[in-house]
């Protein structure tokens, strides 16, 4: 997955599990906000540290399928660069979790949007938050778009679900 923080990556992801296991398919959710807290809590939000990020977060996923299961990464991942690496090196799939910013900004379900937009110099301002102060690269050819401002996460899970069946299928 690629979006911007509070898309809701992680949501759409966990209620596809269980349409996958439905149908006898095995599947795990690699979360990008649980990862940072332990195999990669050495690891910041410059360019250098998300393109590390990604790597072990994709090396895990690769890792997972080789056991026969289909791995989801829900993590921002805003770089093409390594969007790219990920599909060359493991063919992965890239799918847009896509919010509206308006929209994000409204529900800061995490209060980061509230904390990016803070005065310069504020105690607890966020910095290099992304779609805000740092860089978030649309996807300029994903594999699937899921639209969350528009629809429900049921109904975003079962898009995902179809299309890793599709998928799974070619
Ligand atoms: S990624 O860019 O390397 O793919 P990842 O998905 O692992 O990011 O982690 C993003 C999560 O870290 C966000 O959902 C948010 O909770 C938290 N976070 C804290 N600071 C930032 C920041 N500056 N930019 C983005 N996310 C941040």
């Amino acid at each position: 997955m690629t979006g911007l923080s509070g898309a809701g990556k992680t949501s759409i992801a966990r209620l596809t599990i269980p349409l996958l296991e439905e149908q006898g398919l095995a599947a795990e959710v690699i979360d990008g906000d649980e990862y940072r807290k332990t195999l990669c809590k050495d690891l910041g939000f410059s360019k250098a540290d998300r393109h590390e990020n990604i790597r072990r977060l994709g090396k895990l996923a690769y890792d997972l399928t080789r056991d026969g299961k289909i791995a989801i990464i829900a993590a921002i991942n805003p770089y093409e660069e390594i969007r790219n690496e990920l599909k060359e090196k493991y063919a992965a799939k890239t799918v847009w979790i896509n919010c509206s910013k308006e929209e994000l900004i409204v529900r800061d379900t995490k209060g980061l949007y509230k904390r990016a937009l803070l005065p310069d110099g504020h105690p607890d301002k966020v910095k290099n938050l992304t779609g805000i102060s740092d860089v978030y690269e649309e996807p300029p050819s994903p594999d699937l778009t899921i639209l969350t401002h528009t629809e429900s996460a049921d109904d975003s899970a079962r898009q995902l679900f179809q299309f890793i069946i599709h998928s799974l299928k070619q």
